[in-house]
């Protein structure tokens, strides 16, 4: 499902922070990204989601080439994104809507589902992640752990077959924590494909059968 073959990435400043990646995933995959601060992680998501672009290699995505001109088709660009979900690790930048039910709403809208359906999901992730109680409150206006909650329920409601998250545990009280972890153990016997980055070995270990060690933008270890 996804592949990448001796990636390479700089940020336009220059910092070199992927360098001569390869890795497969098989659909259905669940995979930890662990390594220290800086690297790279977020960098790795960033371009698995099609944010930004090897500076040299190639990135595939069910066979599909991934790069800057692949995503300039709008019909393409829009099936991809709704393929590949990503809660970010700084959630604030991923929230602009004036309600939560909105902002939970709004990638299904733009997926062009009916109104009925719609109104399901909503309500499907407002439940799941007990955010119901906020539903009319603005996202801006909410604590660190009830804006990743909404992040979260925003994007499950596009039940994306692949979903990677930036650290999705960080700054969670211990329930709802244990309470995304069952939720992922059920997406990983769904078969759902789950990439993503975290601090917690623990975490990893209760969710992830391929680990990947990341050092200085570089794999050094793949443990399945
Ligand atoms: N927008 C940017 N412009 C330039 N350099 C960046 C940018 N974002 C990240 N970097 C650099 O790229 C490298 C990888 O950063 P990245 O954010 O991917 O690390 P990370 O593994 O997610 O770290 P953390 O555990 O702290 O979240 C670091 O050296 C970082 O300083
Ligand atoms: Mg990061």
């Amino acid at each position: 499902m996804i592949e990448l073959k001796n990636v390479s990435f700089s940020y336009p400043d220059g910092v070199r922070a992927l360098q001569d990646l390869d890795l497969t995933l098989e659909r259905g995959a669940s995979v930890a990204l662990l390594g220290p601060n800086g690297c790279g992680k977020t960098t790795l998501l960033r371009l698995l989601n099609g944010l930004i672009f090897p500076s040299s290699g190639e990135y595939r995505f069910n066979g599909d080439l991934i790069d800057r001109s692949a995503l300039k088709d709008a019909t393409f660009s829009k099936q991809f994104h709704r393929r590949v979900g990503y809660v970010f690790q700084n959630v604030d930048a991923q929230l602009f809507c004036g309600s939560v039910e909105d902002e939970i709403a709004f990638g299904p809208r733009q997926m062009g589902l009916d109104e009925a359906e719609i109104s399901r999901r909503v309500d499907d992730c407002l439940e799941l992640l007990q955010i119901s109680p906020l539903r009319r409150r603005a996202p801006y206006a909410l604590s660190g752990g009830e804006k990743r909650r909404v992040a979260f329920a925003c994007v499950l409601a596009l039940n994306p077959d692949a979903l990677t998250m930036d650290e999705p545990l960080a700054g969670l009280d211990v329930g709802t924590q244990r309470r995304l972890l069952d939720f992922l153990v059920g997406l990983r016997r769904a078969k759902k494909t789950l990439i993503f980055a975290t601090h917690s070995e623990s975490f990893a270990a209760e969710i992830a059968e391929i680990r990947v060690r990341m050092e200085a933008g570089r794999i050094v270890a793949v443990e399945r």
